[in-house]
């Protein structure tokens, strides 16, 4: 296998190996991983019909499984139970060990069950959409939705090794694939300027999944994730900067009752934030016009599919993780590679800030 990227965090570190073909071995590898482990697999039902049932037969898998309905929709504590429950059941003890197979879902919920399943337990990621590639997968943050919101119950809890195949990407319908792109082009504007210009200058190879130019995409995602996760593992100050979009975002999936997915969001969330930070002076005027005419061009709309009741999304806004006091705080670029940071590496917005930023998506 090739080099991995490794990501430390305060316990150990761990690798994500980004290689064509990996899952032919999955059965190999993840018994070096969860040595000596009896091993679960939870799987995203659609991956698991195409890859472990279907014609591609791909992965290489022999231990049990336990399906999750694809979608938002499963990201619940109800679906945490009934796999704990599931788990439980089948009398798995804390010799155990969980592979997560499928999109973001399947992974923060996998992530999720693991962290608290008899006081937690190891777990490999098998990411399948290029989201969950790029940025999911990277960084121990697992959890679950509430009808108050996105990802308000979860725990900080690192995988044991994360395995990504870009074979997989071939099946992942494009609206899918698209939005992985978001997060991509996140990394690009919030840590590297060179990453950004490279997006801009290979749209059409990175839109006709041209298989170097993809592995080369997911392998610089996870490397930008993996060097500010290793410096921040719980979010004490700079990783805040992978959530620039999120707050618009998240808000925008929930208000949209998830008709939007994250990556359409995230899209949606980077230009809106970076008219707040025009708005601001914290970025100067042609960043948000820069953004999102890239996003334009992987494919992602840049204004809403239909209007949503603004007081609603600021709403969603105000339970955001990051706010502090009774102000909403939101991680801002100055330019593509480098964030605004006068008093931190978040900043306080007003309401009409925000209002700025959002009729910036809306329908027009
Ligand atoms: P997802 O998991 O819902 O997957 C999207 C769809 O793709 C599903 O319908 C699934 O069945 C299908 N699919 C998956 N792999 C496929 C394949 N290879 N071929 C065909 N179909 C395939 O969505 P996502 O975009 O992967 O992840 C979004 C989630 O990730 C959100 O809940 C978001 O909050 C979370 N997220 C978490 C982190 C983190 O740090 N933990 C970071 C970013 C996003
Ligand atoms: N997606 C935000 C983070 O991983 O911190």
């Amino acid at each position: 296998m090739s080099e991995p990227v490794v990501v430390t965090h305060s316990c150990a570190s761990y690798p994500v190996y980004v290689e064509p073909g990996l899952l032919t071995q999955l059965d190999a590898i993840a018994g070096e991983q969860l040595k000596d482990k009896r091993i679960a697999m939870i799987a995203d039902a659609v991956v698991h019909q195409l890859y472990l049932q279907g014609r591609l037969g791909r992965v290489s898998w022999s231990g049990e499984t336990l399906t999750v309905p694809p979608g938002e929709s499963s990201k619940t504590r109800d679906t945490w139970a009934r796999l704990s429950n599931q788990l439980l059941d089948r009398r798995f003890g804390r010799d155990s060990g969980l592979i997560g197979l499928g999109g973001g879902v399947t992974g923060d919920l996998t992530g999720f069950v693991a962290a608290t399943y008899m006081r937690g337990l190891p777990y490999i990621l098998v990411p399948t959409t290029l989201l969950a590639m790029v940025d999911a997968s990277v960084g121990g943050k697992t959890g679950v939705n509430t009808p108050h919101g996105k990802n308000l119950i979860g725990a900080f809890h690192p995988p044991a090794a994360v395995l990504a195949d870009p074979l997989t990407l071939a099946t992942l319908p494009e609206r899918e694939y698209r939005s992985g792109l978001a997060e991509a082009v996140k990394h690009g504007l919030i840590a590297d300027p060179h990453y950004f210009d490279w997006l801009e200058a290979h749209t059409a190879e990175i839109l006709s999944r041209e298989s170097h130019v993809v592995a080369h995409l997911v392998r610089r995602s996870v490397a930008i994730k993996a060097e500010v996760v290793s410096q921040d593992e719980r979010e004490a100050g700079r990783r805040a900067i992978l959530n620039a979009g999120h707050t618009v975002a998240h808000a925008l999936e929930q208000a949209s009752q998830y008709e939007l997915t994250h990556g359409e969001a995230v899209a949606l969330g980077l230009i809106a934030e970076c008219v707040i930070a025009e708005h601001i002076g914290a970025a100067s005027k042609g960043l948000s016009q820069r953004v999102g005419n890239l996003l334009n061009r992987l494919g992602l709309s840049t204004r809403l599919p239909r209007p949503l009741d603004r007081s609603a999304v600021i709403r969603g806004m105000e339970m955001d993780k990051k706010n502090r006091g009774n102000s909403i705080h939101l991680a801002l670029a100055a330019r593509p590679g480098e964030m605004y940071r006068r008093t931190g590496w978040t900043t306080a917005v007003s309401e009409e800030d925000i209002r700025a930023g959002l009729a910036a998506v809306e329908v027009a």
